[in-house]
């Protein structure tokens, strides 16, 4: 696929036809934060049916959870989020704008790559190579920001106790473990998968729905002997890939990054990085991590519960699982479809722009068009409407021209537009015009459920 499209054209389609709105806009908006609209719902929703469908419904070795965002406190000190979950912060001394001091320096000094350094490298850095802020001020010395977002439980400001709102979803999975385990009677190698909200108080989001503060999680931790980590490692690195090709990601735009170990994120002994060429740079779009027994042992170490798995075939072996986590975003994978399947092509002197979605991503898969408004026309296309909407999700659209209305339908990416015109009438047939080709068929009203049925294959 060609890579022509920047995030102007994906956020102004992503407006113009209802799939993304800069959050609270009537109020003047709140900075990073969006809302999908209409068409941003359903397309969300489809991947992530999809993705819950491949990874639980399927299979016999995962099972699902919905944790709750609101957990008790101690669970974060226990993941390491309250010590470990920081971002090295350096703020402006004149504006007081903040920024990441990792991002400044590789801003500012060649070849130099400072995620993950200490707070003392960062600050030497920044005083030898007399680097100001964007605006050309000084800089204050680096702290630690911690990313967690703080609330208060409670209706008395004096008496109200701190809880965070998760920063993953993860944490919900692992002291839900035993639960699992006992009430699903599952069998290492199993894995529980989760979808949901997360919040983390970014000091530089944006790139449209890139970094926000609140986004949504997939994730899966897969539970395996310590001995055979490589192999499932192996499995969901695989298995990600098929994934992304599946629901319609550029290939030669997506890339498996290995962190190098002086990186990695506290928990992790190997992660591997899928980055995608976003139009703003190569950049994390999901992650795999090789979390070892890190998160079960310290849950165990901290709720003095015994987090540990039964051999069945040896009742006095018990273990405490490996893990391996892929963890994806909701919100990166959305726009890194968006940004695959954007394409413009010249149709008789005029650019054509359309949305490849693979039928079964799609937030429509029909549009029924009448030709015009004529209650003879419109009586039969809702006729043919009821027909199709049984099965399958369907657009209805009668105003504007149909050549509008076709512009409309490639935009939003409905694979197949039926047309109903006066010919209907007589012959009882439809128009179906093909998205990606535009080539038209004629169809029996009667064989459409059988043609669509072939065809979408969902
Ligand atoms: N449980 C592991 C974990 O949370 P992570 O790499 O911090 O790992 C996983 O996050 C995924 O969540 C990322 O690969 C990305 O897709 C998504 N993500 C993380 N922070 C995000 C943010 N601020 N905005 C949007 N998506 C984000």
């Amino acid at each position: 696929m060609k890579n022509i499209v920047t995030i102007e054209k994906i956020s102004n389609l992503a407006k113009k036809r209802g799939f993304v709105f800069a959050g609270s806009e009537i109020y003047g908006g709140l900075a990073n934060s969006w809302d999908y609209g209409p068409l941003g719902a359903q397309l969300r929703k489809n991947i992530k049916s999809d993705w819950w469908h491949r990874v639980v419904e399927s299979r016999q070795d995962m099972v699902g959870l919905d944790g709750s965002i609101l957990m008790n406190p101690k669970i974060w000190v226990a993941s390491g989020h309250v010590d470990s979950f920081n971002d090295p912060l350096v703020e402006d001394k004149v504006t007081h704008k903040r920024y990441r001091a990792d991002h400044l320096i590789e801003e500012n000094v060649e070849g130099v790559n400072a995620d993950g350094m200490s707070i003392k490298e960062l600050n030497k850095l920044i005083t030898d190579n007399k680097i100001k802020s964007p605006d050309g001020n000084d800089l204050t010395k680096v702290k630690t920001f911690n990313l967690m977002f703080e609330t208060g439980i409670g209706i008395t400001e004096g008496e109200k106790s701190s809880v965070y709102l998760r920063p993953e979803t993860a944490q919900a999975i692992f002291v839900n473990f035993k639960q699992v385990l006992d009430s699903s009677r599952k069998r290492i190698p199993f894995g529980i998968a989760q979808i949901g909200k997360a919040f983390r108080n970014e000091i530089t989001p944006g790139n449209f729905i890139f970094r926000t503060l609140e986004f949504e999680q997939m994730e899966i931790e897969y539970f395996v002997e310590s001995d055979e980590w490589e192999k499932h490692f192996k499995d969901w690195s695989d298995w990600m890939s098929e994934w992304a090709k599946s629901i319609g990601i550029d290939m030669d735009r997506f890339h498996a990054k290995d962190i190098p170990k002086d990186k990695l994120a506290h928990y992790s002994n190997k992660t591997i990085d899928f980055e995608f060429d976003f139009p703003f740079g190569c950049k994390e779009l999901w992650g795999l991590a090789y979390r070892t027994d890190f998160d079960l042992k310290n849950h165990t170490k901290h709720s003095g519960q015994q987090l540990v798995y039964t051999d069945p075939n040896d009742n006095t072996r018990k273990i405490v699982p490996h893990v391996i986590e892929p963890s994806m975003g909701v919100d990166r994978t959305l726009l890194a479809v968006m940004l695959s399947c954007y394409d413009e092509e010249e149709v008789n002197g005029e650019v054509r722009v359309l949305m490849r979605f693979p039928n079964h991503i799609a937030p429509f898969h029909i549009a029924v068009l009448p030709l015009s408004k004529k209650p003879e026309l419109q009586s039969v296309s809702k006729e043919v409407l009821d027909l199709v909407s049984e099965k399958w999700v369907v657009d209805y659209d009668e105003t504007q021209s149909i050549g509008k209305r076709y512009r409309r339908q490639d935009e939003i990416g409905t694979p197949y537009c039926i047309t109903v015109d006066f010919d209907t009438l007589d012959d009882k047939s439809v128009t179906i015009r093909d998205r990606d080709t535009m080539k038209q068929n004629r169809v029996k009203i009667t064989d459409l459920q059988d043609w669509f049925g072939s065809i979408l294959n969902i």
